[in-house]
């Protein structure tokens, strides 16, 4: 059995390019006594990955020049030598960008509860970010107003519409005219912004009549600067992510630093994996809000493992709508 795989050829400086990546072709892996052979049906594809393409300090090492790039994946079992997974089970893994692969870390997924893709969007990485986030460092209480930027994505999206369970006024920032519109509309949030339309001050005013309670922030830069300056006494801001800066060889510099001193805000950074002792408690939640139909989802799907490069690029410049997958074979 042939597999294909995408590796790191180079690393980038600035925005990534198709020549960082290299396709290549060798024999599939022999699953050894415990492991299970795996077909990659879906690959998720993440902004955290730019992190990986490089080498500097980080909360996990980078991807080496010449190894696969990283990714979850959702595949089928082709082959089994592990007690507990048979062939044809689901299962979600870390096999990364390849067609197939041998491991013995794999959790057989449910796809009658959810479409297979769904492990690694909602109900998978960028569902557990939003859930234990929001939770537990946002801390919203009901009739607060939460604002979440990147709002139309996979973490953003499930953000708003649990704030908006947990009786909170919803305000999304997205890029664009139609973005903002399905925030609203299909995703039920009570205001989104429009952070390309020129006016973000009076918009995020406009939209927050009684200040911000808590801010996820998934883009940093210049939205954090702006936020910092509208987050009511006691706000908190979830530091999420800063995708406005990933590409850049300059990190942006906060201007507006004092606003947590003079309004006693708590900001906290957060890496999902550090509730992973609890993820079964937040899968129970938002699976039973997804099966009462509470929770609304979108995928952006790329064809073909060949095009993965193209949509992390595409991921990173915004140009996903809602959460992004290769679809494999
Ligand atoms: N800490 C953790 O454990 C953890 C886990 C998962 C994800 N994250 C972070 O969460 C954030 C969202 O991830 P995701 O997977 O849900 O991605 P996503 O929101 O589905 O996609 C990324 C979105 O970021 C927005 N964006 C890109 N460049 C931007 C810029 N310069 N300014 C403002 N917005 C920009 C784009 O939306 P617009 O068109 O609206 O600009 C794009 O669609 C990322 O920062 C990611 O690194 C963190």
């Amino acid at each position: 059995m042939t597999n294909k795989r995408v590796v790191l050829a180079s690393r980038p400086v600035g925005p990534v390019s198709e020549s960082n990546f290299r396709v290549e072709e060798a024999p599939a892996a022999k699953p050894a006594d415990g492991e299970v052979l795996v077909r990659n049906l879906w690959l998720s594809l993440d902004p955290y990955m730019r992190g990986r393409m490089s080498d500097a300090k980080s909360y996990v090492k980078g991807v080496d020049i010449g190894e696969v790039m990283v990714g979850q994946t959702v595949g089928e079992v082709v082959e089994s030598r592990h007690p507990k997974l048979n062939v044809g089970d689901t299962v979600l893994t870390q096999l990364g960008w390849q067609l197939y692969g041998a491991t013995r870390e794999a959790m057989k997924v449910d796809t009658s509860r959810a479409p297979a893709s769904y492990y690694l969007g909602l109900l998978g990485m960028p569902g557990l970010t939003a859930y234990f986030g929001l939770k537990e460092l946002g801390q919203p209480k009901p009739g607060e107003t939460v604002v979440v930027s990147a709002a139309s994505g996979a973490v953003g999206s499930v953000v708003g519409q649990l704030a908006k369970l947990w009786g909170c006024r919803a305000v999304g920032i997205a890029g664009g005219r139609e973005k903002c519109a399905y925030v609203k509309d299909e995703l039920g949030f009570d205001a989104c912004v429009d952070y390309k339309g020129g006016a973000l001050r009076d918009d995020v005013n406009a939209a927050c009549p009684k200040g911000v309670d808590v801010y996820f922030d998934n883009v940093g830069g210049e939205i954090l600067d702006l936020l910092l300056t509208r987050l009511n006494l006691f706000g908190r801001i979830v530091v999420c992510g800063s995708i406005s800066d990933y590409n850049s060889t300059e990190p942006y510099r906060v201007r507006n630093w004092r606003a947590i001193l003079v309004n006693r805000l708590r900001v906290q950074g957060m890496i999902v994996f550090d509730w992973k002792d609890r993820y079964g408690e937040a899968l129970k939640a938002l699976g039973g809000y997804f099966a009462e139909g509470k929770l609304n989802y979108r995928e952006s799907v790329v064809q073909g493992l060949e095009n993965a490069p193209r949509g992390l690029i595409d991921l990173l410049g915004g140009r996903n709508f809602g959460k992004q997958l290769v679809k494999l074979g």
